[in-house]
């Protein structure tokens, strides 16, 4: 990847009667930075930002969010037009490429990631050592990691025709392993992919069709869920990215990098949020009962926060909530759900926390996690099959951010460092002397 920062001035920073100059970049939209690759070796001094609420962990051209403006753009792209307008493979050919494909390069791609849906016969060993009642997020993290132990032949991350192969084989078989753990949960046969199905479709009936009868997917849902897919895919630099780079910076092959990003993923205050904000809906069951939750969610000496609200860059709403939203909306009345309880909570919760002081003064907002799980409760899927649902899209977040990463000239393997504040250096004492 060419850098495409540009020189914006330089920052002085004085210290202990010393003074460094800093260079400033500028991007393409957001805020400058200031380059510290040298600020150790000349200051003795390190930067200190857990979290890293302020810090820019790499240049990256795939994904720009605006927080303040609630703005998520693909390549430069509103996620609200690509949701309206585009399909799931076309979204991931242009996070992968950079550009919208034509029609010759969407049948090329599209013809290869439908090749790679199979996965290897003997990767089903796998899911029969898992217990039926596993989470499936467990079953995802052990069979994606062994993804290295079948494909030897794309494992070379400096070859880039392994690269593109290694991400060909991810993207489509993310589907098939996620549809596998889904299967082997409630005790029925895994369902082969379909070639003449497209991506989301596909992913549907290896979910939801049974070897005893025909099975055919309800275009509105299926349409429904690619957009899903869709506003799940990247997400510039989250706790799951960073995981993908960080392993991936180390040579860490792509299986792996994706494992690492799984398992990220997973916790309640990240993609685990769906799952715990349809249980946090359920458990307040109606609407007369949100004020006690909304007390809880304020008390500082309660640990309940609101699952599905707040967000660390987005400080208006989520520009993705309000296409789930309408989403879910489709899909309720594509089922003929008219009064569904958990949605009627969820828009009374909305409503509440949107005019309460607490929530408007530190400024959170329902995020992409808060109508996912009614949506994807209404379209079939069991509550912990949601996070597994985002780890399939994100996939394709994931593998352009790893292949950005990798031909990033700059990058060396990530190694922050720490302010030790442990015991002084000191000497052993024998244990008869303690
Ligand atoms: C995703 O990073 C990404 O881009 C993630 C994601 C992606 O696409 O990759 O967008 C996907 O992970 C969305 C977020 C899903 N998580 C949840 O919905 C869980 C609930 N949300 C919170 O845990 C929280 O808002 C975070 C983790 C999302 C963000 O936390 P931050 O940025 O670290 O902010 P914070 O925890 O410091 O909160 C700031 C203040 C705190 O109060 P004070 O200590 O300042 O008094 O706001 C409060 C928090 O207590 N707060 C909440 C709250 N979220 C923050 N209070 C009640 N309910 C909440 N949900």
């Amino acid at each position: 990847m060419e850098s495409n920062m540009k020189t914006a001035g330089t920052m002085t920073l004085s210290y202990d009667g010393k003074t460094t100059e800093l260079p400033v970049f500028s991007g393409t939209h957001g805020p400058k930075v200031v380059d510290f690759r040298k600020f150790y070796s000349e200051t003795d001094l390190f930067t200190f930002d857990p979290g890293f609420t302020s810090t820019a962990s790499c240049e990256s051209q795939i994904t720009f969010i605006d927080g303040d403006e609630g703005i998520l753009l693909y390549r430069g792209i509103p996620i609200e037009q690509l949701a309206e307008k585009s399909t799931f493979l076309e979204v991931a050919y242009l996070l992968l490429h950079g550009e919208l494909p034509n029609a010759d390069q969407a049948e090329a791609f599209n013809g290869s990631i439908t090749r790679h849906t199979m996965v290897h016969e003997q990767l089903k060993n796998f899911y029969n050592g898992f217990r039926r009642d596993a989470h499936p997020m467990a079953i995802m993290v052990g069979v994606v990691g062994a993804l290295s132990a079948f494909y030897h032949d794309s494992t070379d991350i400096n070859d880039p025709i392994q690269r593109r192969i290694a991400s060909h084989r991810m993207i489509a078989k993310m589907p098939t392993i996620a549809a596998m753990a889904y299967k082997y949960s409630i005790g029925q046969p895994f369902v082969f992919p379909h070639n003449d199905l497209d991506y989301t479709e596909n992913f549907m009936r290896m979910c939801f069709a049974v070897p005893a009868e025909e099975y055919s997917v309800n275009p509105i849902l299926a349409d429904a869920l690619d957009k899903i897919f869709i506003l799940h895919m990247d997400h510039e630099q989250n706790a799951s990215t960073s995981t993908v780079r960080l392993a991936g910076s180390s040579g860490a092959n792509p299986f792996a990098c994706i494992a690492a990003g799984i398992a990220s993923l997973w916790g309640p205050a990240h993609g685990g949020a769906n799952e715990a904000a349809l249980n946090m809906l359920e458990e307040i069951g109606t609407p007369d009962r949100i004020p006690h939750f909304i007390d809880r969610a304020k008390d500082k000496n309660d640990p309940f926060r609101l699952m599905g609200f707040g967000h660390r860059v987005y400080k208006n709403y989520d520009p993705r909530a309000k296409v789930m939203q309408k989403a879910c909306h489709e899909v309720l009345n594509a089922l003929g759900i008219k009064d569904d309880p958990l949605f009627e909570v969820a828009r009374e919760l909305e409503r509440i926390a949107l005019s309460d002081g607490y929530f408007i003064e530190k400024k959170l907002y329902p995020n992409i996690d808060f109508y996912s799980g009614i949506t994807l409760k209404a379209l079939g899927f069991p509550t912990d099959m949601f996070t597994v649902l985002f780890a399939l899209a994100r996939t394709v977040g994931w593998i352009a951010q790893w292949s950005e990463m990798v031909e990033d000239d700059s990058q060396k393997i990530g190694r922050p460092r720490q302010i030790y504040t442990g015991a002084a250096a000191r000497d052993y004492v024998s244990i008869g002397k303690r």
